[in-house]
């Protein structure tokens, strides 16, 4: 069974949307730990809640990235825990040279445009400032390279008349949640030698 470290900064809306989908059945895959930069990010809690081990990274004096011994020891965490693929779940970090040595090749995210469009923050204002008809989101594995690594699985969301930031995020959410189980799925699958 493919073993997940789930990491994430915030509301870890995907992270519900994975454990769901594990504690359904519906995806052949174990969460193995569940991290966060943050130790009081409300994704541990709900983490906690539904019995899995949790990490809290100690505090950061950085806004976008760890210090590499914070980092080395948020990869150790991983590696301790049997991890096997590390999954960015709104983990607002760049990962650098600790995570991605200790896990080549090994670490998705989602990212909430197509892209390659709209990398970095907000790509849902950047696609609606962009006027757009479609934007959507992408599962990706990450390298070195913001928002660049080899797209695993794309999600089209419409843009509508009249749609607000809040309004076109909240939809393509809706797809994020569709989206990441299912390649979940796909990889875990392969994993096994299934396909
Ligand atoms: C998602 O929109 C994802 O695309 C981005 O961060 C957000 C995380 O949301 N990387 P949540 O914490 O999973 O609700």
């Amino acid at each position: 069974m493919l073993k997940l470290g789930v990491l994430g900064s915030g509301r870890g809306s995907n992270f519900v949307a994975i454990a769901d989908a594990i504690e359904a059945g519906k995806l052949d895959a174990e969460i193995r730990v569940v991290g966060s930069d943050f130790s009081d990010a409300p994704i541990l809690d709900e983490a906690r809640r539904r019995g899995y081990e949790v990490y809290g990274c100690p505090k950061s004096q950085f806004k976008t990235k760890l210090e590499p011994e914070i980092e080395t020891e948020l990869a150790q965490v991983l590696l301790d825990a049997k991890v096997e693929v590390v999954v960015l779940a709104g983990f607002m970090r760049v990962i650098k040279a600790p995570l991605l040595e200790a896990f080549p090749k090994r670490i998705i995210n989602i990212h909430p445009s197509l892209l390659p469009d709209f990398k970095g923050l907000e790509a849902w204002k950047q696609a609606l400032e962009a006027g757009v008809a479609e934007t959507g989101c992408t599962v990706h594995w990450v390298n070195e390279e913001i928002d660049g690594g080899a797209i695993l699985g794309q999600e089209k969301v419409p843009v509508e008349e009249g749609d607000t930031a809040e309004r076109l995020h909240a939809r393509i959410q809706v797809a994020e949640h569709e989206l990441y189980p299912a390649v979940l799925k796909h990889l875990a699958a392969q994993w096994k030698g299934e396909v």
